[in-house]
């Protein structure tokens, strides 16, 4: 890779890890918040999403590494809530901006040149989209 073009991906990976710190800190906050009917499982759900978001903070921190640079440890912005309907709002936002984010990283990666990077960004957005998807679905109003 192309060392302009390596020092690119790693400051958009770390900028991805900052997203991933702070969701990870949002999931776990709505999880000790959360009340009412059905709270037992939205503390569940919340409690998977954070543990994924650490999984991919991990996996994030072991490719920049492996690109020559340094792990921000930096949190980006958190939205909080109270009410259960404007947490998984904000869930649905943060799952769909992170989606975009990683979708404009793998066009710039080639995967000839860094198939592990490649792939591990890919996995990301499918986990990625399918908690949208679940988190979507919860919206839904009849
Ligand atoms: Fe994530």
């Amino acid at each position: 890779m192309a060392s302009k073009n390596r020092s690119e991906i790693v400051k958009t990976l770390n900028l991805a890890l900052e997203h991933e710190h702070a969701a990870a800190i949002q999931y776990f906050t709505q999880a000790a918040m959360v009340r009412g009917l059905m709270s037992d499982a939205f503390r569940d759900k919340f409690l998977k999403s954070a543990a994924e978001e650490v999984e991919h903070a991990k996996r994030l921190r072991d490719r920049i590494v492996t690109l020559g640079g340094t792990p921000t440890t930096r949190v980006a912005g958190i939205r909080t809530a109270t009410k259960v309907a404007d947490m998984v709002q904000i869930d649905a936002d943060t799952e769909g901006q992170a989606a975009e984010l990683y979708i404009g990283l793998l066009k710039r990666i080639h995967k000839g040149d860094d198939l592990l990077l490649y792939e591990t960004i890919e996995r990301i957005i499918e986990e990625t989209l399918e908690d949208l998807e679940d988190y979507q679905r919860l919206l839904d109003k009849e």
